[in-house]
């Protein structure tokens, strides 16, 4: 290997869909923002639809337009219009768009009046996640608002929350919020909306939360095989990206080197510094210097001192290593490497942020 790679196991992807849909019996919106994860914007979105998956889920429109442009005809929900930003497309291409202020619906049965066509839409509601979604004090206006419109203009499809803290199971604030949306839904239907999709489950909820699942689940981390819960998951989810990179160099050097900027490793005797071809542009984390490990030369070792732009350095004190070794950075464990959640512990963050960080020089192989 001469570059920086991240090898997508799409079987994994599929897997991961399908074990999902098995355990809870109900429609898959697999999340595909943020390229897919990380994995690839259309080459995640097949490896889901081809698991089970019915639905896609984005977070911006242009992400949605993307999927349509590769051909990709399942449902696409995009929960984040922009103010100003021209939904006609949304409605011309059938992607169906979140609906939290009374803007997006002015906007769109104007743009279903010109276009001919109902638009789309998921009405969202806000049981305690202070992110989008009506609070619940202007849930009724929003939903009195679509009624109206509902038919000809608009065609409502979806009514959705989101949950706070279902990575940890048993949160008191997960049944607040569901009892939230239980009530949501009445009022709604109060209204006369009684919409086919009702959902809030995302990857922790549809694995530790069954009364979360209605009628379609949102997984976005557990379909790329991520656990996003404390305790092992209730079915067996396959990771899908491994992170590999090359040595570039090979160095013998004394004991007492300072090794990288700022001098954070000192050699305790003469050794092998392997020069690894990495860097934090390329998504490993800066945070991760002197912390995180890597499979190399036969072994886990630790990254030596600072994590620069494009490189990183590894001790090798025991073993041989030239350049165009390959340095296991993360994966699914089965070859002795670190795995994701082993990076995100000794970066302080979720296995989240390390997949969507994975930079644009990193090349993406499929398998
Ligand atoms: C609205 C919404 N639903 C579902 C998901 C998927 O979440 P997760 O990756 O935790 O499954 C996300 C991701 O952040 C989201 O923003």
């Amino acid at each position: 290997m001469v570059e920086c790679e991240a090898e997508i196991d799409l079987a994994a992807i599929a897997h991961n869909v399908s074990a999902l849909r098995r355990l809870r019996a109900v429609e898959v919106m697999a999340v595909v923002k943020a390229d897919g994860y990380g994995h690839g914007l259309v080459p995640a979105a097949r490896a889901a639809l081809a698991g089970g998956a019915t639905w896609l889920g984005v977070a911006y429109l242009p992400e949605a337009l993307a999927l349509r442009a590769a051909g990709i005809t399942a449902p696409v929900l995009c929960w984040l219009p922009r103010r100003h930003e021209d939904l006609t497309p949304a409605v011309r291409d059938g992607v169906d768009l979140s609906v939290s202020d009374r803007w997006v619906l002015d906007e769109l049965v104007a743009v279903a009046r010109r276009a001919g066509r109902p638009a789309r839409v998921h009405l969202k509601v806000d049981t305690g996640c202070a992110r989008a979604g009506a609070t619940p004090a202007r849930w009724p206006e929003l939903v009195l608002a679509a009624g109206k419109s509902a038919g000809e203009e608009l065609d409502v499809i979806g009514v959705w929350s989101h949950l706070a803290n279902a990575d940890q199971p048993g949160h008191p604030s997960t049944e607040r919020q569901l009892a939230l949306f239980a009530e949501a839904l009445e009022v709604a239907a109060a209204h006369g909306i009684t919409p086919r999709l009702r959902h809030l489950a995302n990857s922790a909820a549809a694995l530790a939360a069954p009364a979360a699942a209605y009628d379609l689940i949102r997984p976005g981390i557990a379909i790329y095989g991520i656990n996003p819960l404390p305790t092992p998951p209730p079915v067996d989810l396959v990771p899908a990206m491994t992170l590999r990179a090359p040595v570039v160099l090979a160095r013998q050097v004394p004991a007492g080197t300072l090794v990288s900027y700022g001098h954070e490793y000192v050699t305790t005797r003469e050794t092998t510094l392997a020069l690894v071809a990495a860097g934090y542009a390329d998504g490993v984390p800066r945070a991760a210097g002197n912390r995180a490990e890597v499979l190399l030369a036969g072994r886990r070792r630790r990254i030596s001192g600072r994590v620069c732009m494009d490189q990183f350095v590894v001790d090798v004190p025991d073993a041989a290593v030239v350049a165009g070794d390959p340095v296991l950075l993360f994966g699914p464990g089965t070859a002795g490497e670190p795995t994701l959640a082993d990076w995100a512990a000794s970066a302080d963050t979720i296995p989240n942020e390390l997949l969507t960080r994975v930079g644009p020089r990193v090349r993406r192989i499929y398998r």
